[in-house]
């Protein structure tokens, strides 16, 4: 089942940087080149290319066999709601070691309670000329961070509120043991003193599993939105090339604090790179407006299926559900991307191919989350549709969904990359 590529990816990718590392992996072995932005790019009609921005952000591409006349785009986020180590310095009590750790994007706290934890990220290393960025995941069982006994506060189960500085901070052991820099000098194979600073993020130790009488279902972390970025990527991977259409796979970071980084959405990473392509593809300054006008991008972001348990909290017309297919997301305030246009031609791709589409809309009375597009939109000018998979428990440390959508979402993304899509005028397509 292609679900298993997909929680093999999920496991491989306890941070960030380790899903670009694990993305930009895929890319090589399938033949695709790795570009720097810092050197001169020189590229090849018909031939794949990507790059990397803070480790943490990629795009890759993949060129027409001739002048481009317009781009196909997917975009996805490659963090998840965590908590950052500040550092390792234990304070307070005389007997217990914790970590300092603050928020990142809005998590369930009571969800990263009392379950082993450990930590990824990246450290940076001097080294004989200067420093060098190292990925680091301590592929152990290592903290918690305990809950407090009900017999400490009777009325848990009526509602707490979690302060993060109070609730959330981690034991990592008992006084006396080794720190965490110990042990990240030791999996680094290097000298204490050679680590100068990190980006640490803390990651459940659940393995991603099938769920459901007939592993209908999966759970794992961070399914929102590596699940998208994984799907993007495949899609990109099994799509042939075109003759005049560009594909674009893009994976940002820091979708879950506002996308406002330089490698994130709102950042300058995509329009550079669709520059940059333009310039070594001698496309003047009209053919990149007519390219931007003629694109469409699909904005990929996890969608709340219908729970179980509160089917009122969905819309009543408007219900998704796992493996009912990927995922359309409407928004009248245009927190979604998705209009008539975008929509109804995503959704004949879908259909051609014979992938399932379902449609999403928040309550009325529900404000509903945003995500990428919309900020993207900020920075390139392209015709957008916001999709994703149908999952619970959006933002827990674990997150479930239906073990199907990810071959769909998949399989949705190779026909939007292979459509022979073009702009015959505004509010007109041939696909
Ligand atoms: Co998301």
């Amino acid at each position: 089942m292609r679900v298993q590529a997909l929680m093999d990816f999920i496991d491989h990718s306890p941070s960030p940087y380790h899903a670009v590392a694990q993305a930009a992996k895929l890319l090589k072995e399938a033949g695709f080149h790795p570009l720097e932005e810092h050197e001169k790019w020189e590229l090849t009609a018909g031939q794949g290319y990507y790059v990397t921005r803070n480790q943490s952000s990629l795009i890759a591409f993949r060129l027409p066999r001739h002048k481009p006349e317009r781009w196909l785009l997917t975009a996805a986020h490659s963090d998840s709601p965590t908590f950052a180590v500040k550092n390792d310095l234990a304070e307070g009590d005389k007997h217990y070691l914790r970590l300092a750790v603050e928020g990142y994007g809005g998590m369930n706290s009571a969800s990263w309670q009392d379950r082993p934890l450990t930590v990824a990220g990246r450290v940076l290393v001097a080294t004989q000329t200067g420093a060098e960025s190292r990925l680091v995941y301590l592929d152990r069982d290592l903290l918690t961070i305990p809950s407090l006994a009900i017999h400490m506060q009777r009325d848990i189960n009526k509602g707490h509120e979690y302060n993060p500085q109070k609730d959330m901070q981690p034991l990592y052991g008992l006084v006396g043991s080794k720190s965490l820099t110990d042990l990240l000098a030791e999996e680094l194979g290097v000298d204490k003193q050679a680590l100068l600073a990190w980006d640490l993020v803390l990651v459940p130790r659940q393995k991603p599993v099938l769920l459901g009488a007939e592993g209908e279902l999966f759970q794992a972390p961070r399914i929102d939105d590596l699940g998208c970025a994984w799907a993007g990527l495949e899609g990109l991977l099994a799509a042939k090339g075109q003759e005049k259409a560009g594909q674009l796979c893009c994976i940002f970071d820091n979708e879950e604090v506002g996308s406002g980084t330089r490698q994130g959405a709102l950042g300058t990473f995509l329009p550079d790179v669709l520059e940059r392509i333009a310039c070594c593809l001698d496309m003047d300054g009209q053919e990149r407006r007519m390219a931007l006008a003629g694109s469409m991008l699909l904005s990929a972001d996890n969608g709340h299926a219908v729970h179980p348990n509160f089917g009122e909290k969905s819309d009543p017309a408007n219900r998704v559900y796992p493996n009912g297919g990927v995922v359309v997301k409407y928004s009248a305030n245009q927190k979604y991307t998705t209009n008539a246009l975008t929509a109804g031609v995503f959704q004949a791709i879908c259909q051609k191919a014979g992938v399932p589409v379902q449609t999403f809309a928040n309550r009325a009375d529900e404000p509903g989350g945003s995500t990428l597009g919309n900020l993207l939109g900020q920075q390139v000018s392209i015709p957008m549709v916001d999709i994703g998979m149908a999952q619970l428990a959006m933002h827990a440390a674990v997150e479930t969904a239906g073990s199907r959508d990810p071959d769909y979402l998949a399989q949705a993304c190779t026909a939007f990359y292979e459509s022979q899509l073009t702009r015959e005028g505004d509010g007109r397509y041939a696909f």
